[in-house]
């Protein structure tokens, strides 16, 4: 997989620029959904060679990441004459990143795309590290490749307007990427002031988080070992996340991580000591901004079923990324079902569910 370069832009139009101008291809297409081509386009609209470049947009929202709008994709770039030396720039959210760089590894074999999020969950993790794909049959990323954009350009004057929700849900991703680097990183994420949001201060966190991916996924490109890290929480939270879509309430995916992470740590407490001041830490903080989902014990069962048919496990154990202290990382963990059961105890326990 090639590398990837990921600049933090201080002028997302100048870099785009000069990366156009200095990239040969014939074609450039520009992909967004019905509210980045409303709401983000303009900002990149005069763009030399964005000017000319045929745009293509497909409908909003993940339940639209199907196999649909892939092929709308496809078709428009056949339509429109796209070749191997086409240059393609995905404009949006994870879901665009995603089903863009997808459809671009794909189309004639693969031509060469740039990622351009907007909102903080795909700046610091979906538009990074060269997970592409779509939902099918029901499931979440199930049909995709590994295949690195040649760009990520981070504008973090997006974060300006993107609402509450979904600023605290790529938030989650960024607590996850501080648990699992230093004592240093972790304490300026808790105490950063979510209310009164510091632009330039979360511009130079979203650097470090990037960082702190990148990192890892330069380690293992293909999830063989050590990229499991970025799963922390993820083992409990897709489990939190499928069963809210079956009530009135779906979770955003950020918040399905952050109340995923309470219940992972606990288990990093239970099984590998990970301390307990740190573990009360991100419950205060948690329940501060997050809130609570909530479940009764009767949920306990359909939660682990969901839990065993997570795409992550390798055998009939769950597998998770648990942790003995900040930045020590334990992959391919397993917990039994009573353990699993005491967990969400705790987690409701806790949370005064
Ligand atoms: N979102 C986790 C990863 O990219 O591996």
């Amino acid at each position: 997989m090639g590398k990837q370069q990921i600049c933090i832009c201080n002028s997302l139009q100048e870099e785009l620029q000069n990366i156009i101008v200095n990239t040969n291809h014939d074609h450039v297409f520009v992909l967004t959904d019905t509210h980045t081509e409303k709401y983000c386009l303009p900002l990149i609209r005069n763009v030399k060679g964005i000017d000319t470049a045929q745009m293509i947009t497909i409908p909003a929202d993940d339940i639209n990441k199907n196999v649909e709008s892939l092929s709308s994709v496809w078709s428009a770039l056949s339509r429109h004459g796209a070749t191997r030396h086409s240059l393609m720039i995905n404009l949006g959210g994870g879901m665009v990143t995603d089903l863009g760089g997808f459809a671009a590894s794909t189309f004639k074999r693969g031509i060469r795309y740039i990622n351009i999020p907007t909102t903080l969950l795909s700046m610091v993790d979906a538009a990074v590290g060269g997970k592409t794909g779509i939902n099918f049959n029901g499931l979440k990323n199930e049909v995709g490749v590994f295949n690195t954009s040649e760009y990520v350009l981070i504008d973090t004057e997006f974060l300006k307007t993107i609402d509450r929700t979904n600023l605290l849900s790529g938030y989650a991703e960024m607590l996850k990427h501080g648990l699992i680097s230093t004592q240093e990183e972790w304490h300026r994420l808790l105490t950063f002031d979510m209310d009164e949001v510091n632009y330039e201060k979360l511009k130079e966190m979203v650097a470090a988080s990037v960082a702190i991916k990148e990192k890892v996924v330069n380690e293992d490109p293909y999830e063989k070992g050590i990229r499991k890290a970025l799963n922390l929480g993820h083992t409990v939270g897709h489990a939190f996340e499928s069963l809210s879509f079956l009530s009135e309430k779906p979770l955003a995916h950020g918040y399905a991580v952050a109340f995923g992470l309470i219940c992972e740590l606990y288990l990093s407490h239970v099984n590998c000591g990970f301390p307990k001041t740190e573990l009360q830490q991100i419950l205060t903080f948690i329940k501060e901004n997050y809130g609570v989902y909530a479940f009764g014990c009767s949920q306990y069962e359909e939660l682990f079923e969901l839990m065993t048919h997570d795409k992550k496990n390798e055998s009939k154990d769950i597998n998770f990324t648990l942790l003995s202290n900040i930045g020590e990382i334990h992959i391919n963990q397993t917990a039994s079902k009573e353990q699993i059961f005491e967990m969400f105890d705790f987690y409701r326990y806790s949370l005064g569910i």
